[in-house]
């Protein structure tokens, strides 16, 4: 499928979704909100992708929702927006394969908001992050605060989302945000790799490790550590156990199952 707002590519295992409105810093329109969404149907349908990286095209990652389109909202359309953007984010988290956000540039309000919603971040050494709607006299509302607060603490998200202030990849990296800081120069490359490497390891392994994390983070300890024992169990229904203890025994690289 292709779309207008995205660049949409596959190579071998590896999706990338590249955000496609470069002269407005790739601001999410509402047409960029459902191509979006029919995106994350298509790699979700497609078994043979085992891993999603997000990028943006020329010098934004996203840099917020498109404020042109606010003039226009009462606040009825403004909760369906919330609330629309919510269920999109929910979507992406929700995919059974890992999801990088490659941040390079701006990532601002909504385009901070996709970056979180993603299972990590990679940022280009000069990546420029915040949560600016503060100064458009309205708070950030596409789960933003929600996943500051887990991650950062509750004072340090207050403190980003009232000030509004732009903070740079090094302290989004000291803040616990971003996972690692790669030069400009090789950024895309590093991503790269990384997809490819991820995309080499188990399926099943992988979505597992996934749901116990985000799942546990919403519960106790306890139950946390029983989801644990179901999901490892799960794992002994693939293949893909045998085949990794095999290569290591036999010293080799696991292959495992397509
Ligand atoms: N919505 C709509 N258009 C946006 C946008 C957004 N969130 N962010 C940038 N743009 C547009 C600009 O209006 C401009 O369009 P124009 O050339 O037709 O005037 C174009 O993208 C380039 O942006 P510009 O402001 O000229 O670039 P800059 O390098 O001077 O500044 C930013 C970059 C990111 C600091 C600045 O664009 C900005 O503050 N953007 C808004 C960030 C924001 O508040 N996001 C939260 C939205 S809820």
């Amino acid at each position: 499928m292709s779309y207008n707002t995205l660049i949409f590519t596959i190579d071998g295992p590896a999706a990338t979704l590249s955000f496609n409105r470069p002269e407005k810093l790739n601001a999410v329109s509402p047409e960029m909100l459902t191509e979006f969404s029919q995106a994350l149907d298509e790699v979700r349908g497609n078994k043979a992708i085992r891993v999603l990286l997000l990028t943006g095209q020329g010098r934004a990652f996203i840099a917020g929702a498109d404020i042109k389109h606010f003039l226009d909202l009462d606040p009825l359309s403004a909760r369906q927006l919330a609330v629309q953007g919510q269920d999109l984010f929910s979507k992406l988290e929700g995919l059974p394969i890992p999801v990088i956000a490659c941040v390079h540039g701006f990532a601002l309000g909504g385009g901070l908001e996709v970056a979180l919603a993603c299972d990590f971040i990679y940022a280009a050494e000069k990546a420029k992050f915040g949560a600016p709607e503060i100064n458009l006299g309205f708070n950030p509302c596409w789960g933003g605060p929600q996943r500051l607060a887990r991650l950062a603490g509750k004072s340090l998200a207050k403190e980003l989302c009232l000030t509004g202030r732009f903070f740079d990849a090094e302290e989004a990296k000291a803040l616990g945000l971003v996972a690692r800081v790669f030069p400009e120069d090789t950024f895309l490359e590093e991503c790269r790799n990384a997809a490819r490497d991820l995309a080499a390891k188990g399926r099943l392994a992988m979505e597992s490790v996934k749901r116990v994390i985000d799942w546990g983070a919403d519960v106790d300890l306890k139950t946390g550590c029983a989801l644990e024992a179901e999901t490892f169990a799960l794992c002994f229904t693939s293949p893909d156990v045998k085949e990794g203890v095999t290569a290591f025994l036999e010293k080799r690289k696991p292959r495992f199952q397509p």
